[in-house]
């Protein structure tokens, strides 16, 4: 194996978040309000199956084994099953994830699961449909339901949900959402809302801290388990009671980026250091042959030293991002 990608501060990557599309169908407020609009009039050339073979492929050869594909909503790609198994052949790889907003899992689970899929992690940011219209700007919240119990059913162990926390909108729902997983092995996030380039007075109206919930789970007998090197940001807890667990993703809090481990690939082949800041590294150029791989792994490297210690968000920094979907989150 090649050297392991390391930055300049002695963080090791192991984990690729490899976007596939910036098109999405959901229109979140907090992130595509007004659904998703193409940046320019002919239609976007993302990454084919080839390219993301090779990107892969030069990531694992240093060192690299979790792949999570995001998009936009990555299963929109009519070859998204394809994709799977593509990532999941690169010899290392052992971990394929996606995240998803869940509305195409119902019918196709267990064709992604048989092509190498390991992890999903699917967004949910309301137990109640009314809400869940609200935020998301679809009615799909029973579509989504039946998805993660088709999940289930198909032979994942866990399945991992995302709910945005937003004041005033589903800041309430602690008390439904632990009973939701008392009986189901379900690995449930609150993450704190970022401020992104494009977004309103949203962040102002609804941004709302994890603290209040560690509080509340601390003083009723969660304890916070311990990280493994390529988990992602969330603090989980468990609760000897409850077959599922709490994430807190909070990025706000002091210190968030000293464990990251990821780096990301955005859907036209640009690499990013951080979810937030730079406009990124294009390596496009150097998929477009096997015999680049050398070529492309030296200029990951020569990026890798740009890497900055962390983001800037708490000084009102958002970057370059405009929304999660330009990029994966
Ligand atoms: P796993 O633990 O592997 O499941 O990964 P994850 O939690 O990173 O995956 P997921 O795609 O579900 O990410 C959830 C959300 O966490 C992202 O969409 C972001 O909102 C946030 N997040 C993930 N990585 C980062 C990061 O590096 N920086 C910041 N600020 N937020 C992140
Ligand atoms: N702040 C926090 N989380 C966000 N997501 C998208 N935009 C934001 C934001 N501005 C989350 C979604 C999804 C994941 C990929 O990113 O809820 O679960
Ligand atoms: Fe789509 Fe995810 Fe953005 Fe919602 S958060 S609009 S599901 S990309």
């Amino acid at each position: 194996m090649a050297k392991q990608f390391e930055d300049n501060f002695h963080r090791k990557f192991y984990y690729l978040r490899l976007s596939v599309t910036d098109v999405c169908n959901f229109k979140c407020t907090y992130c595509l309000p007004d659904g998703y609009q193409p940046a320019e009039k002919k239609k976007p050339s993302f990454l084919t199956l080839e390219e993301i073979q090779r990107v892969t492929g030069a990531f694992a050869e240093c060192g690299t084994t979790k792949v999570r594909i995001t998009g936009g909503e990555p299963s929109l790609r009519r070859d998204f099953t394809d994709i799977i198994r593509t990532v999941a052949e690169q010899p290392g790889i052992t971990k394929v994830a996606t995240t998803t907003n869940g509305y195409r899992m119902a019918k196709h689970i267990q064709e992604w699961r048989d092509a190498g899929l390991t992890h999903i992690n699917v967004s949910v940011d309301s137990l109640d449909p009314k809400m869940f219209y609200q935020i998301t700007g679809e009615n799909m919240f029973h579509q989504v339901m039946s998805g993660i119990d088709a999940a289930f059913d198909a032979g994942f162990e866990q399945v991992k949900i995302n709910t945005v926390l937003l004041k005033d909108l589903n800041s309430q729902e602690l008390p439904k959402f632990l009973d939701w997983i008392k009986t189901r092995p379900i690995q449930l996030r609150f993450i704190e809302l970022m401020q992104t380039g494009e977004m309103n007075d949203l962040f102002n109206h609804h941004h709302v801290s994890g603290v209040s919930i560690r509080n509340h789970l601390i003083a009723n007998g969660w304890l916070l388990k311990v990280k493994s090197h390529n988990d992602g940001p969330a603090q989980v807890f468990c609760h000897p009671d409850f077959l599922g667990e709490i994430g807190l993703i909070m990025p706000y809090e002091k210190d968030f980026c000293q464990s990251c481990n990821r780096l990301r690939i955005s859907a036209k082949g640009k690499l990013h250091l951080c979810l937030f800041g730079e406009q990124g590294v294009d390596l496009r150029d150097l998929l477009q042959a096997d015999d680049q791989r050398p070529a492309l792994i030296d200029r990951i490297r020569s990026g890798l030293d740009q890497k900055a210690v962390g983001h800037f968000l708490d000084e009102g920094k958002t970057g370059q991002t405009p929304h999660l979907a330009s990029i994966g989150g």
